[in-house]
């Protein structure tokens, strides 16, 4: 592993999918551990899309499975977006996650919070507002960790270059429902108020595809329309950026 320190962050550069996943699946272990031990809970918000995934089938196979049981116990999982589809259609994250991860290890129903991409967007965006408000026992949601990924446009969860929600102020809700032109289509999503209050967030990005998005992320500190990722920092917590060989082609 190869580390770098970018514009004030550390990004860690593994040789491929696999490497990366196995440093998530050890950072995960490690945070849900500590998280339950500081407050008898783990809160943690997942996402979409093919590299997450990897990692959450490193977290279901027997070995972490085993490992982890006593912590999947006092975990509570969340999303930091969702397509606007049923559960069940191959397109939704909560069915991704589901396959991939929370059918394998001990979790309840009642541990499991998914947006409902299946109801009228905004609807879904307040009642997912709602159930983050109950759920956590304070007055603005602070996950113990969030999990992102990166697209190729550099949109992370659901928020997408020249999104309005691209913004600092505290009057986004916690929940929007973004229309997203370039896919013609809604998305529900946790806003940069609840991800910046994360006391952790993994960033794992993969793929010669990342290389360029991933370039201009770190070249300069300034908030840019064009690369939400870059407007992820947290105020009072650490973000790893997990990222392998292909997609740091082009990081010195
Ligand atoms: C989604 C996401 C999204 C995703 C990135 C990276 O639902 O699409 O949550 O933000 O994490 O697009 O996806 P890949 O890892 O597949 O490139």
């Amino acid at each position: 592993m190869k580390r770098l320190e970018k514009n004030g962050a550390s990004v860690e550069v593994w040789r491929d999918l696999a490497g990366l996943s196995e440093r998530g699946a050890e950072l995960l272990r490690e945070i849900a551990g500590r998280s339950i031990e500081r407050q008898s809970g783990f809160y943690v918000a997942l996402s979409g899309g093919s590299t997450p995934k990897a990692l959450f089938s490193l977290l279901a196979s027997d070995l972490y499975a085993k490992q982890m049981s006593h912590l999947w116990r006092e975990t509570q999982v969340f999303w930091t977006d969702e397509r606007c589809v049923p559960p069940d259609d191959p397109q939704s994250n909560y069915r991704m996650a589901h396959e991939s991860l929370l059918s394998h290890v001990d979790l309840q129903a009642s541990q499991i919070h998914r947006m409902r991409g299946e109801d009228e967007p905004e609807r879904a965006a307040e009642a997912y507002a709602l159930d983050l408000n109950s759920s956590f026992n304070m007055s603005e949601p602070v996950f113990d960790l969030v999990l992102l990924g990166m697209g190729a446009d550099a949109h992370t969860a659901s928020i997408f270059p020249h999104s309005p929600l691209l913004t600092d102020t505290e009057e986004v809700p916690l929940v929007a429902a973004p229309y997203v032109e370039k896919l013609q289509a809604y998305r529900l999503t946790l806003t940069l108020r609840v991800l910046n209050r994360a006391r952790n967030i993994i960033f794992l990005v993969s793929g010669s595809e990342k290389a360029e998005p991933l370039r201009k992320v770190f070249a300069s500190s300034e908030k840019d329309e064009e690369l939400p990722a870059r407007w992820v920092r947290p105020v009072d917590g650490a973000c790893y950026w997990l990222v392998d060989e292909e997609a740091a082609a082009l990081l010195d």
